[in-house]
């Protein structure tokens, strides 16, 4: 528990129901700030005057937005719609916070890279996003950059699983639980991202880091049929992994066929090494079957 902490309101948009925004209200909470943890209802993003009376009524100590529109294959036909919660309302957040001192911590994703290279992105490196979700997510992240906020800190993650929300590892667990074997794509490689460390790490920025675009995930790197391999024999499954190739496994969103993060700069910047993803796996699937046992 953080003392200091106490007297200041953490505002987490997506905080109610979303993946990440559970973490961080949790991590947040744990840590003795105040939290207020918003849902869609909560919040009309399509209205400037709506986001800045509601700010204006909350005094944040500190914003989180988690929330995007993550349906990466309906965000190709749903542009508008994707449009809308990726680029227009992190611009509005952006303008509508009461001052630009307050930090704001806006996420991103490892989406915004085309997968053209295989050493792992830094920061630096050219985003070339080949999906509308990756596209819409980069502009929201440029909007941001324009307005002159003090303390913006863009944190781009990866491959989610936690707690709280149906995500890639909790599906895997259900289905090996219906099929005795499962076809997954063995050639996209990512960072596999615990949501609790992400939340943890990340309110180490707030601590004096100098405000920018960082990047943050577990360290290692993993295909999605590794991650599902893993994931299956850590709750003791016995259903079978097999290797497809995405080809074989055809989305309407093409993902990047490498995503890896750099998180050297965040690192460098905290003196935090994010550990390595099969160890926050095991926490979260031992957190799975506690919970369910
Ligand atoms: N999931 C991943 O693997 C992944 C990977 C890389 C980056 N990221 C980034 O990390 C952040 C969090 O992702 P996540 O997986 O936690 O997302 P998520 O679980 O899908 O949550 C998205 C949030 O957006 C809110 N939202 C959606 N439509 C809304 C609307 N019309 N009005 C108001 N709120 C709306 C949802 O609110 P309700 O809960 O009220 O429905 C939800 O809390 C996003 O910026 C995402 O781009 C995620």
């Amino acid at each position: 528990m953080n003392d200091a902490n106490t007297d200041q309101t953490a505002v987490v948009f997506g905080g109610k129901r979303g993946l990440l925004g559970q973490a961080l209200v949790q991590t947040l909470q744990e840590q003795g700030w105040r939290v207020c943890a918003l849902g869609r209802e909560d919040v009309d993003v399509d209205s400037q005057e709506a986001l800045t009376d509601l700010l204006s009524r909350l005094r944040p100590g500190a914003v989180f937005n988690t929330v995007a529109y993550t349906q990466v294959d309906a965000a190709e036909t749903d542009v508008q719609n994707a449009r809308l919660l990726n680029q227009s309302f992190p611009c509005r957040l952006g303008r509508a916070l009461p001052s630009p001192e307050i930090p704001v911590v806006h996420f991103s994703t490892d989406f915004v890279f085309g997968g053209d290279q295989r050493t792992p992105y830094t920061p630096l490196d050219t985003p070339r996003p080949g999906t509308v979700y990756g596209k819409t997510k980069l502009e929201g992240e440029k909007a941001l950059l324009q307005l002159d906020l003090r303390r913006l800190f863009i944190v781009r993650t990866a491959w989610l699983f936690g707690p709280g929300k149906e995500n890639f590892v909790s599906k895997m667990l259900k289905l090996s639980a219906e099929h005795s074997r499962l076809r997954v794509v063995h050639d996209q490689i990512g960072s596999p991202t615990y949501t609790l460390d992400l939340a943890a790490y990340t309110l180490h920025l707030l601590e004096k880091t100098p405000a920018g675009l960082y990047h943050i995930a577990n360290s290692g790197r993993a295909s999605w049929c590794e991650l599902a391999s893993e994931a299956l024999a850590l709750y003791g499954s016995s259903c079978q992994v097999e290797a497809i190739t995405a080809a074989e496994y055809p989305q309407q969103a093409v993902r990047p066929a490498y995503s890896v993060l750099d998180n050297t700069a965040f690192s460098q910047a905290t003196g935090i090494k994010p550990r390595p993803w099969p160890q926050a796996l095991r926490d979260y699937i031992y957190l799975s079957v506690e919970c369910s046992g």
